[in-house]
């Protein structure tokens, strides 16, 4: 398939009667986690306060967490700063089917969890993390979840790393409870295009289930700013990925060298055009990470504007090898 190719896409409805959002979120694994990402390091909660209220400023009101987040911290955070606001906030966030959680009581229990932390009633979005079957079955463990639809703590159903199959399986499930599944939420980037050949990607649009696409800067790659003419290295866990290292770095070259040519012609940077690509996909929402305001409000430029069908094109010319 070629990719597919949709301008003008500014909001996305995560259910039929559900919940809008704008067609670009923020994610916040990097809230609060010094394990992988380096908060406290180069970045503390007031420059996380900050990006928060440079998103909404600029009509970013959607916000991806998971109870995993720095233990907890990521969903605290946000907690705190809903409180400092008084505009409508959607808030996404995830259920992580650990060995031990093995009847659906537990459900109920680690949402109450997440919505104390969250100091909310109720999520916009509830999403399964991964698709882990221990003692649980996946049709018990959905029927958890459309219980809290019913009983109006969870607006919306989503799955999140689920393949074509397992995706198709949980939409027949929630189907039977007459709730419809709002999302998938995988690995998509320009750096990361499986999707778009193992059949989620068809497979999504068929069911008319959203594509939530995480690390969609390649964890910072398509913002340009690592590059192997230049010294600047990541922080924490990224050190180690090979993708950063020069080698990984000089295989994008070519990559960044188009994202940048296409940011001046609409005088924009790398890192909104690699999130624009993705959301002139349509029916796909990125959720690039943001530890600050500057970032913040850089990704929230992403809306607004979309690239030429010829540009898209020349971009997923440039990144056939990562499909
Ligand atoms: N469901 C899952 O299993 C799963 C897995 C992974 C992620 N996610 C979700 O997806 C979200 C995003 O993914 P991600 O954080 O892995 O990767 P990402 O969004 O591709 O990259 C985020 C990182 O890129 C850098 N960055 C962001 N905007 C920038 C800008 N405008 N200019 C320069 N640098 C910028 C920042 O790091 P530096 O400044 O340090 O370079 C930032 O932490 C997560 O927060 C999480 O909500 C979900």
């Amino acid at each position: 398939m070629t990719t597919p190719f949709q301008a003008d896409t500014q909001a996305i409805a995560l259910t039929p009667d559900g919940p809008t959002i704008p067609a670009l979120g923020v994610g916040t694994w990097a809230w609060g986690d010094a394990f992988f990402w380096s908060y406290g390091k180069d970045y503390t909660e007031a420059d996380l306060l900050a990006a928060f209220q440079a998103s909404l400023a600029a009509g970013v009101n959607f916000f991806d967490t998971a109870e995993v987040y720095g233990f907890g911290e990521s969903e605290r955070l946000l907690g705190r700063f809903l409180q400092q606001v008084e505009q409508p906030v959607a808030i996404a966030t995830k259920y992580f089917p650990l060995p031990w959680r093995w009847s659906p009581k537990a459900v109920a229990e680690t949402l109450t969890a997440s919505l104390d932390r969250l100091q909310l009633d109720a999520v916009d979005l509830y999403q399964v993390h991964w698709p882990l079957d221990f003692f649980m079955g996946q049709k018990d463990l959905i029927n958890a979840l459309a219980n809290q639809v019913k009983q109006g703590r969870v607006k919306a159903v989503g799955v999140s790393n689920y393949s074509a199959q397992q995706m198709a399986t949980a939409h027949g499930y929630l189907a039977e409870r007459g709730i419809p599944l709002a999302v998938n939420q995988v690995q998509y980037s320009l750096l990361h295009r499986n999707i778009e050949t193992n059949g989620v990607l068809d497979r999504a649009r068929e069911l008319d289930v959203n594509i939530l696409a995480y690390s969609p800067l390649a964890q910072g790659l398509l913002t340009g700013k690592y590059s192997a003419s230049d010294t600047q290295k990541p922080e924490g866990a990224r050190k180690l990925n090979p993708r950063f290292s020069q080698s990984g770095l000089t295989k994008i070259e070519l990559v960044l060298q188009t994202l940048q040519a296409i940011a001046e012609t609409h005088d924009k940077t790398p890192a909104q055009v690699a999130l624009n690509w993705l959301i002139c996909v349509g029916g796909v929402v990125p959720i690039p990470g943001a530890k600050n305001a500057r970032q913040a409000s850089q990704n929230a430029g992403a809306l607004g504007w979309s690239m030429s069908a010829t540009e898209h094109e020349q971009l997923a010319r440039v990144t056939q090898a990562w499909r």
